[in-house]
């Protein structure tokens, strides 16, 4: 240790102080110390994983004794023929389209009706040292769909209902150190939660986390800034509660110290307080003034960091980092929202969480990459509509600058929901991005009755006990109705229902502060510009809109005129599958995105862009590409916060219009092919120009990465947008070419997408091995003295004589065979099987026996191919090298220690093929797709090139600069 443990302690005499951060100098005694001091250890788990599809293993699950689960769940069970995966993983978005499939879920194969494809099974194997014995190691969960049940080492972990809160469980038990261990999840998708696409599979991160037995609890910080008044002015007293954690039993003390650090990361301070623990937690409470803070807004995302440090006398046990923003937010009854006690009106969306290629399963990256986008237009809030975010979304809203409602997934007072709002509040509360808490949305059947008021009451409770610095609300599909949760919620909630209903409302309960939890629902197709229901298409007009919803022009200007509204979230930010309102099948997605599910801008994009941000916005639609309607009139709109346009065609002026506040211009065009134009002024200044021209055919194709140097570390991504030109580059608004791409170098294509609603392409081609089954019937069997250890023995040689020997009995309970062998008793069971050249060609040629029980040794042609130890376990062997063209034995010497025991008749050779590399590739949209490319660890360069018949290639070059990628089990 650096410093005089005793001295310190006894230098504690005040719990706050005060802090300049800005005028402290750094001390660089205080700079954070390495990591590798303290033992805990937070690992991605996301690398390495194989992957099944199926429900093949229906009795893996055994209840009757511990840690016998079968199957994969045992750790014997052989996965080589699995397909290998990292995670983030989504299977639902590799599944075809099928109409017969859930229509709000986007038709995808999945979920009721689709059993086969709706049960998956994930292993991982792996190593812990013996030096970690003794430490705790937690297993956590960001987010699986749906039911999750888990083993590690063929023992019962959890067995986890939902698909999109957290789970965490501590493993110290049952794992080995110095060994291997492995995790097996079966994840059940063939329940839905939502009425939107949900996707399948792990689809968040998974973490091993080590720490010593003394630690800070999971989620056991938690830091909030508070001023003295309401205006976020003079200090700022940031509290630090540390909850620590024995799970040991002897006593410990020490001090917790935690160094804070300034947004720019020069200045820091260190603050401390002595713990003592004796067996479970205990909580320590820290505080410090800071002087002249500086405030996180979306606009200026300022965040400190904490350091926290646990130590005892002779060293550091554990080491945390927090980042948060110091900033108020509240409601006022008259003002709406305040953020650091200013009116701050809410530019809102509402998401759900997939995007083009990738289903739910969305890298990091991807998450700055959407949140940046609904930035451009002004977006300041984001509400995770209707469900618990992905903690990286989190981050990427703190880091980026986004207010978030974060929203539960369901209505429940019950002790399960509110455990897992209480999981949810306590991992999310320390984003400075979080602002507003909402209990649920839409919860038609109670939201009105007085139960449905307790329930909302008690969760709310829950909030203001755990996290008293923030507001909440609950999304209601209401008018003006007091009852049940709106008479009992801190902040009124509107979905829908602009007009006369919200003026009564609010002149009737004037003390309860509102917000417009959800608006608008326009539907828009990206460069559509009339309804087209055959091809599930809406016009991007700004013309549609569901009968409970409003057009964006409609929806804005009546909240901006309302300071007390707070503003409001737009239904939504991004188009996501399912939900193809106003339409069905052929349609899969949903018409509600400011943005497509890539995040290229629908024209709605502009309107908001005008009204929601300070830029001189000038934008002009439809597009000018209408060759067989010459002379006809078409609307052309202008979206523009300028005070007056003027729009030309081929330079004729077609007149000047000036704009109103939160509108739109409209002018009615005789279509000539050439240029439509547009200038804006204001004050009569020119101040922007915007012009759209007829394109000329398709010629090439471009690729544009966001991102041309990208980090080497298997994870990150540039997102490309693939766009069709003409011969003079112009995006051809109109192209729809099927583009071909190819990959080289140190990245993979992760998928590919192109907004288009009615799309049935593939979004990922996962090159898959053909697999072949032959099954090996017409067992044998006889009781005889099987060698030990799996000695050589006549039975096994292949011209052994075994006609006289017994017949497996079919049985009748559906089950595949008798098990004729009784306490203790050896056998030897042969069968024959007849295998051509084009058979052993396959690459892979494995033998799969459904159950050996107790104890079996294998052999094929006499020679010896494995040996089986668990009956539960599916063993599998590969036995292509033992194998001829022609008749083959396969001769099994089995021991059944007690029940019933032989060999499952149920055997297979499995031909596993070549695996087929199917060539990516998506059709143009409106001119436009998508392909999103992810790097491997190898530094150094990606080539993606894309290709189309009659079109010119383009290659995009990106590199991959070497980085460590962050900490992973291996
Ligand atoms: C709302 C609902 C959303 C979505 C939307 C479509 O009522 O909360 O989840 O269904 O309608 O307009």
């Amino acid at each position: 240790m650096q410093f005089h443990f005793a001295l310190r302690l006894a230098a504690l005499t005040a719990v706050i102080f005060t802090l300049n951060l800005r005028a402290a100098e750094a001390d660089p005694a205080l700079a954070t110390p390495s990591a590798a001091v303290s033992p805990r250890e937070h690992l991605s788990l996301d690398a390495g994983w194989k992957f099944h599809l199926g429900d093949d293993w229906p009795n893996a699950l055994r209840l009757d004794k511990a840690g016998s689960s079968g199957g994969p769940a045992s750790e014997k069970f052989n996965d080589n023929s699995w397909r290998s995966i990292d995670l983030p993983h989504d299977w639902a978005i590799e599944l075809p389209f099928d109409r017969a499939a859930d229509t709000s879920h986007g038709f995808r194969a999945v979920g009721p009706g689709f059993y086969k494809n709706s049960i998956g099974w994930y292993r991982r194997t792996f190593e812990l040292p013996a030096a970690d014995s003794g430490k705790r190691i937690w297993l956590t969960f960001d987010g699986v769909f749906r039911d999750a049940t888990v083993w590690v080492n063929g023992w019962l972990v959890t067995r986890h209902e939902g698909g999109y809160y957290q789970f965490r469980e501590d493993v110290t038990d049952i794992v080995k150190f110095g060994g291997k261990n492995v995790v097996t999840v079966k994840v059940d998708a063939t329940k839905f939660e939502g009425w939107f696409y949900e996707g399948a599979g792990i689809y968040r991160h998974v973490w091993l986390d080590k720490t010593a037995p003394v630690a800070i609890a999971p989620d056991g910080i938690f830091v909030s800034s508070s001023f003295k008044n309401t205006s976020a002015k003079g200090a700022a007293q940031v509290d630090v509660k540390v909850t620590l954690l024995n799970t040991k039993t002897n006593r410990t003390k020490g001090i917790v110290n935690c160094d804070v650090f300034s947004p720019d990361g020069n200045n820091v301070i260190r603050i401390e307080k002595p713990y003592e623990i004796a067996e479970g937690e205990t909580n320590v409470d820290l505080s410090i003034l800071v002087s002249e803070p500086m405030l996180w807004s979306p606009e200026n995302p300022k965040l400190y960091k904490v350091v926290t440090r646990v130590e005892t006398p002779d060293q550091v046990i554990d080491q945390k980092e927090t980042e948060f923003g110091i900033r108020t937010v509240g409601f006022d009854k008259e003002k709406g929202f305040l953020l650091n006690g200013q009116p701050y009106e809410l530019k809102g969306t509402c998401n759900h969480q997939d995007m083009a290629g990738v289903g739910a399963a969305l890298p990091d990256a991807l998450q700055y990459f959407r949140i940046a986008k609904l930035k451009e237009f002004g977006c300041n809030a984001y509400r995770t509509s209707h469900n618990p975010p992905t903690p990286e979304l989190l981050e990427a809203c703190d880091r980026l600058g986004m207010i978030v409602m974060d929203e539960s997934r369901l209505l429940g007072s019950d002790k399960q929901n509110l455990a897992k709002w209480e999981e949810q509040i306590l991992r999310d509360r320390n984003h400075a991005s979080v602002g507003i808490w909402s209990v649920a949305n839409e919860e038609f059947s109670v939201q009105s009755s007085p139960q449905g008021g307790n329930v909302a009451r008690t969760m709310q409770a829950l909030v203001k006990s755990l996290d008293p610095t923030r507001p909440v609300t609950y999304a209601a599909p209401q008018g003006d109705t007091f009852d049940g949760i709106n008479g009992v919620i801190e902040v009124r909630g509107w979905n829908y229902h602009i007009g006369q209903q919200m003026d009564d409302y609010h002149a009737k309960h004037p003390d309860q502060p509102n917000v417009g939890t959800e608006q608008a629902s326009t539907v828009c197709t990206r460069g559509i510009y009339e309804n087209d229901k055959a091809r599930g298409y809406v016009s991007a007009y700004d013309d549609n809109a569901p009968s409970w919803a409003h057009k964006a022009e409609h929806w804005w200007p009546y909240f901006a005129d309302r300071p007390w509204l707070s503003g409001g979230f737009v239904w939504t930010g991004f188009d996501y599958r399912g939900e193809p309102t106003p339409y069905a099948w052929p349609c899969v997605n949903s018409h509600f995105g400011v943005l497509d599910t890539c995040g290229f801008p629908k024209d709605n994009f502009y309107y908001y862009q005008s009204w929601w941000t300070t830029n001189i916005v000038l934008h002009l639609l439809p597009h000018w590409n209408w060759a067989g309607k010459e002379g006809q009139e078409i609307r052309v709109d202008a979206l523009s916060n300028c005070e007056e346009v003027e729009l030309f065609l081929n330079g004729q002026s077609l007149g000047k219009q000036t704009m109103k506040r939160n509108s739109k211009l409209t002018w009615k065009v005789k279509y000539a092919a050439g240029m439509l134009s547009a200038k804006g002024f204001n004050g009569g200044k020119l101040v922007a120009e915007q012009k759209i021209e007829t394109t000329g055919e398709p010629a090439s194709v471009q690729l544009t990465p966001n991102r041309a140097t990208i980090n080497a570390d298997g994870e990150d991504v540039s997102v490309i947008t693939v766009s069709v030109t003409d011969a003079k580059g112009r995006v051809v608004p109109v192209a729809g070419n099927k583009i071909n791409f190819a990959i080289e170098g140190a990245g993979k294509i992760l998928g590919v997408g192109n907004g288009d609603p009615s799309s049935h392409e593939p979004d990922t081609f996962i090159g898959q091995p053909p697999v072949r089954d032959i099954a090996v019937n017409n067992w044998r069997w006889q009781l005889g003295t099987v060698p030990a250890k799996g000695a050589v023995a006549p039975e096994y040689a292949s011209d052994f004589d075994d006609s006289a020997w017994n017949v497996i009995k079919p049985k009748t309970d559906g089950d595949t065979g008798d098990m004729p062998l009784r306490d203790g008793q050896t056998a030897f069971y042969r069968a024959h099987v007849k295998l051509t050249e084009a058979d052993l060609a396959n690459p892979g040629v494995q033998i799969r026996f459904a159950c050996i029980d107790d104890h079996g040794w294998v052999y094929v042609n006499n020679q010896r191919v494995g040996e089986s130890k668990d009956w539960s376990a599916q063993p599998v062997f590969d036995i292509k090298k033992a194998l001829h063209v022609g008749d083959n034995v396969i001769a099994v010497g089995v021991r059944n220690d007690s029940g019933e025991g032989g060999v499952n008749p149920d055997v297979n050779i499995e031909l596993v093929g070549k695996t087929v590399a199917t060539g990516w590739s998506r059709s143009a949209f409106n001119g436009l797709a998508q392909v999103i490319v992810q790097a491997t660890k190898d530094a150094g360069e990606i080539k993606l090139t894309a290709s189309a018949d009659g079109l010119q290639s383009a290659t995009a070059t990106i590199t991959t600069q070497a980085s460590a990628g962050r900490p992973s089990v291996p």
